[in-house]
């Protein structure tokens, strides 16, 4: 079964809306883990827009299920997963300012300096993932960072969705299996919705888990969030 790890990034960002502490994240971490999550998602930023360095250390004796981080690896951001021990960190190469994750690592130019993270990372028992474009070199790149999972990168795949989803799939079938071959585990995210979702894990071979959250607490405000979480769960 494909887990589904939420994202309660946007949790944040309407409590930082106001300051205070409603909603509560925590709360939420809370609620979708007992309406069926697999795991929580953070990506906490530099500037704190949305997740803080508080939230990050206040969630983690809450998670009954999977903790993943996501973010840039600078020396602060190590340093703070290091000390928090998540299940699972997830290594994205986004700069300061952008408004959410829009690129993927190039694992052959940037081989030796994942190398380096990704084994301080496992020194302290921590899975190891890399956000990748569904490209084959960037897949055996990522095998040859020593990474234990990649997490593939599905704009693309959202964006040509309702054009050609047969065109869109594609090269991510590729990758997966390619990933499999190399012994490397698979996760997914980026743009995944109700709509596009039972297709993406249905072709896709293999996928251990999707993070999502934008569309499902986007979902989550018309529909509940019990009831959206039960529905991203049965297109898995
Ligand atoms: N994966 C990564 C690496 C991300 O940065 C994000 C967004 O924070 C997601 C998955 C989830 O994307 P979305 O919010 O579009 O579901």
């Amino acid at each position: 079964m494909t887990k589904l790890s939420v994202n309660i990034n946007k949790i944040a960002t309407i409590r930082n809306a106001r300051g205070g502490e409603t909603p509560s994240v925590l709360e939420a971490a809370i609620n979708c883990q007992k309406f069926g999550a697999d795991g929580i998602t953070i990506h906490p930023r530099q500037d704190e827009r949305h997740i803080t360095k508080k939230d990050v250390y206040d969630i983690k004796p809450i998670i009954t299920t999977e903790y993943n981080i996501e973010g840039y690896p600078s020396k602060d951001f190590i340093k703070m997963v290091i000390a928090v021990k998540p299940e699972q960190i997830t290594l994205v190469p986004d700069g300061p300012n952008v408004i959410t994750s829009c690129a993927a690592w190039d694992t052959v130019k940037f081989q030796d300096y994942l190398k380096e993270i990704i084994s301080e990372f496992k020194v302290h028992g921590i899975r190891t993932s890399i956000f990748v474009d569904p490209k084959l070199e960037m897949i055996k790149g990522a095998k040859l960072c020593g990474t234990d999972r990649i997490e593939l990168y599905t704009e693309d795949f959202a964006k040509g969705y309702s054009e050609n989803k047969e065109k869109a799939i594609s090269p991510y079938v590729l990758c997966a299996k390619k990933a499999t071959e190399l012994g490397l585990g698979i996760n997914a995210g980026h743009d995944l919705s109700l709509e596009n979702l039972a297709y993406f894990s249905k072709e896709i071979p293999n996928l251990d888990e999707v993070s999502i959250g934008h569309a499902l607490i986007s979902d989550a405000l018309y529909l509940g969030l019990e009831n959206t979480i039960q529905m991203y769960k049965r297109l898995l």
